[in-house]
């Protein structure tokens, strides 16, 4: 018998209920549900609904029923529907008749959502401490090898040569702007809809600030109707793990690329690699291509999410049980993936000699003879003109670059720039990579991840 039974003369077909039944996925919130039924115990007690023996009696009984998800005892009944209806259908076995009154001035509409916000508070906290975690992996390697160089890219093809310091600072500064994301989807998260009712509130005497404070929310909602139909803070959760999961995506497909045998910029540590079934030699590193892979589920369950929404009317409906399998399944492999990647880091070797190598490209220094050039007074134009017809003659004479510039006349003005690493030397703008340059910027990072740090506590 389910806990609405009074209206109705017939048990629900089969065929509803595998449709409906939601306890086989949403068990996971039982921490949440419980945490949110204590509080609203308290606002009862506040209220004068519950009086202060009723109230101790349902916290108590509540804690057993915890107890009972965390060791695995807990036993879900025939007509445990959902999480919620399988916690007050024990809590009523256990406590008796008081356990009638634990959903008094409450419907599971204002309960599913002040449940799963409590859910994804928590969510995106840890979800943004991996990211810090991850970022600092990254800054780590750069500081590994202070003086590492390897190739800048644009469309794949080496442009200017860089720092290392600087390449995984660039992928660490997204992190940090996708940690700021969590945490500001988590702010508006932290609305209590606790008191909502169905829709429409009650007549019953309860303050929903009681139960908000309680929860730690940091306000309550401002209309009950929009309370019960939000569902805003699940899509901003997914978006945020979908383009974090996209910044993890460009890291898997780098470490992918380094790690190969025409890279080879990089060694990932063997547990963090897999063998072949079949090819003996193979270490393959899967860790960059699942972390590239899963942002296709990142990406799918937000579309999922944000098509079940639209056209939804006000406020409640069924529909809205469909957000949280998306949301489990984008945080539980997020923080897989956050965690796999952060090792992967941490196991990385450089190889410093192969990456100078490529970053010393003597093409590469085509736009410091420009520059030079230009701060000579030439007008940049004509400056790459001349850069450009230089290469084309190494390039097609089969001759080094530097022999071509030194047969120009004045040519020996530019031999100095052929000396290893001088075009990073040379680059001194801010936010450029330049050993002046960028030091200041990671300082900088270093700061803005420590202040986020404290922002998720
Ligand atoms: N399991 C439901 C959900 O996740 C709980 C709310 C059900 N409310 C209702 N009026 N049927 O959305």
């Amino acid at each position: 018998m389910t806990l609405w039974s009074g209206r109705f003369s017939a048990g629900m077909d089969e065929t509803l209920w595998n449709l409906s039944e939601s306890f086989s996925f949403d068990h996971v919130l039982y921490a949440h549900d419980i945490e949110g039924s204590k509080a609203h115990v308290a606002g009862l007690v506040a209220a004068r609904l519950l009086s202060e023996d009723e109230g101790e009696t349902l916290v108590a009984t509540l804690e057993v029923v915890r107890e009972e998800f965390a060791t695995g005892s807990f036993e879900r009944a025939a007509s445990d529907e959902d999480i919620h209806m399988a916690i007050e259908r024990r809590v009523t076995a256990l406590a008796g008749p008081v356990g009638a009154k634990l959903h008094t001035a409450r419907s599971r509409n204002d309960q599913v959502a002040t449940t799963l916000r409590l859910f994804t508070r928590d969510a995106l906290s840890d979800i943004a401490r991996a990211t810090l975690d991850l970022a600092e992996a990254l800054m780590a390697v750069g500081e590994r090898y202070p003086d590492a160089t390897l190739p800048g890219y644009t469309h794949l093809q080496r442009a200017q040569a860089v720092l290392l310091s600087h390449h995984v600072n660039a992928h660490a500064l997204a992190l940090s702007r996708d940690t700021a994301r969590l945490l500001d989807a988590r702010g508006r998260t932290n609305i209590s809809p606790l008191g909502a009712g169905a829709l429409a509130g009650t007549s019953l005497p309860i303050v929903p600030s009681v139960a908000a404070a309680a929860l730690g929310f940091d306000g309550t909602f401002l209309n009950s109707m929009d309370a019960v139909s939000d569902r805003d803070f699940v899509a901003e959760a997914l978006f945020a793990i979908a383009l974090l999961g996209v910044h993890l995506s460009r890291m898997g497909e780098e470490l992918v690329l380094w790690t190969t045998a025409e890279f080879n910029f990089a060694v990932l540590g063997d547990a963090f690699t897999t063998g072949s079934s079949m090819l003996p030699q193979k270490k393959n590193a899967d860790v960059a291509e699942l972390a590239r892979g899963k942002a296709g589920r990142f990406i799918g369950n937000l579309t999922g999410l944000l098509t079940m929404l639209k056209g939804l009317p006000l406020s409640y409906n069924r529909d809205l049980q469909e957000d949280k399998e998306p949301l489990f399944d984008s945080v539980r492999h997020v923080l897989f993936v956050l965690a796999a990647l952060r090792g992967a880091y941490d196991s990385l070797t450089f190889k410093h000699e192969v990456a100078a190598a490529a970053s010393n490209d003597e093409l590469l220094m085509a736009i410091d003879i420009a520059e030079v050039l230009v701060g000579e007074g030439m007008p940049f134009r004509q400056a790459h003109e001349f850069a450009g017809r230089l290469v084309g003659q190494a390039v097609r004479e089969g001759r080094t670059l530097r022999d071509v510039v030194a047969a120009t006349p004045d040519g020996e003005r530019f031999t100095a720039l052929f000396l290893d690493g001088s075009g990073i030397e040379r680059r001194t703008s801010p936010g450029s990579s330049g050993p002046v340059a960028a030091p200041k910027q990671a300082d900088e990072l270093h700061l803005i991840l420590r202040e986020l740090r404290v922002r998720v506590k």
